[in-house]
């Protein structure tokens, strides 16, 4: 029976849904992937919180480098989230010829292509399908299946929180603190949710897949970005007056004369497909020269919907590991094109 190893580094929301889903999938994984997914360390910092979250405590660790320096570890799970030290531990990993999965688009929007390269350096698979959009599969479709277009437009709805915070305030009349309360606890909102509700986290996700899909490097500097925290009830009543709704979306747009990306709060009739987009739910539209319109559709947050994400990245790289051919589902993005800032 074939082994591989993994660590998780993080055992919060997200953590705990990749323990669950891989011990879900514990009896199906040999005949899936060819392979058994081990977590074989959990790198957290209070172990004594955190043993009270699963069964073999003993794998528990609050060492990063009893992680690094193990050889039998392949693949590292960060689900941390911040800068540092994820940024320095994904680095070493990488370095220590270890393959890594992250949900951190916070990392990857601003530091992507330097761990691209990284990873490419060091032949290992770097993958962050959970960064953009939760459960949704969207940066496998732009680096892989719409490959074959040329991609002019992005327009999402990207943060599960800000959605689900609308949807209440215009469906049941919520207040904005109360709804905002309501998405933490259900475990959608950032540790810090001025990421979500600033608009940030919506502009991260867009920088990264306007950086996949038109082939070029968009950072969050680039991204002009409001979010939802000057929306009141009073608003949502004139949009519905006017039969529509409000949703922050996420546009990004391939012109000729350069790339425009933002996240702002619009108005969109209710007839139009984003109005019924609600809840934690998210929807990507993505237009291509040949594929014409796609849309995806699905859980934006939140614990399971992220860790499937996750687990299906580690799955992938197990599949790379056996079959010796680590890189096969590399993204080649990260040239720089002419971008347009905020003040052009
Ligand atoms: P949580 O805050 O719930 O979990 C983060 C966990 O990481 C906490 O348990 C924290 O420990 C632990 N941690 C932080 N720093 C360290 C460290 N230096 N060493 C060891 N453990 C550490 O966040 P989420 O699970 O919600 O999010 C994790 C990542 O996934 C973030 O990058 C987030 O942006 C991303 N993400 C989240 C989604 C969601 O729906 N929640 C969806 C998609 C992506 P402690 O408990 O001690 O603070
Ligand atoms: N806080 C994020 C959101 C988590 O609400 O969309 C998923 O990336």
């Amino acid at each position: 029976k074939k082994v591989i190893n993994a660590a998780l580094l993080g055992l919060g929301t997200v953590g705990t849904g990749v323990y669950k889903v891989l011990k879900n999938q514990e009896a199906e994984m040999e005949k899936k992937i060819g392979a058994t997914v081990k977590l074989k360390k959990i790198l957290v910092r209070n172990l004594k919180k955190a043993a009270a979250k699963i069964a073999e405590p003993e794998i528990l660790t609050n060492n990063w480098k009893e992680i690094l320096e193990d050889e039998s570890i392949d693949i590292v799970i960060e689900v941390m989230g911040g800068i540092e030290p994820a940024k320095t531990y994904i680095m070493e990993a990488l370095k220590a010829g270890k393959n890594v999965v992250t949900a951190n688009k916070d990392l990857v929007a601003s530091h992507g292509g330097e761990l691209l390269d990284c990873a490419a350096a060091n032949q290992c698979d770097f993958l962050f399908e959970a960064a953009v959009a939760g459960g949704i599969p969207i940066i496998r479709p732009l680096k892989q299946c719409l490959t074959g277009n040329h991609l002019s437009e992005i327009v999402g709805i990207v943060n599960g929180t800000t959605n689900f915070i609308l949807t209440k305030m215009t469906q049941e009349n919520m207040e904005f603190a109360d709804a905002l309360a309501l998405a933490t606890k259900l475990g959608y909102a950032e540790a810090d949710p001025t990421a979500d509700i600033q608009g940030y986290d919506a502009g991260r996700k867009m920088a990264i897949m306007a950086s996949i899909a038109f082939n070029s490097r968009v950072t969050f500097e680039n991204v002009a970005t409001e979010g939802i925290t000057r929306i009141s009830s009073k608003d949502i009543r004139y949009a519905r007056d006017l039969g529509c709704v409000i949703k922050l979306l996420g546009v990004a747009r391939n012109t000729d004369t350069g790339i425009e990306v933002s996240v702002q709060p619009m108005l969109v009739s209710e007839k139009h497909p984003l109005a019924s987009v609600n809840d934690s739910f998210n929807a990507v539209f993505v237009h291509g020269d040949a594929v014409d319109d796609a849309m995806f559709y699905g859980r934006g947050a939140g614990e399971l919907p992220t860790a499937s994400a996750i687990v299906g990245d580690v799955f992938d790289i197990v599949r790379d590991i056996l079959f010796s051919c680590t890189g096969r589902i590399r993204c080649t993005c990260y040239k720089t094109l002419p971008i347009k800032n905020q003040e052009d």
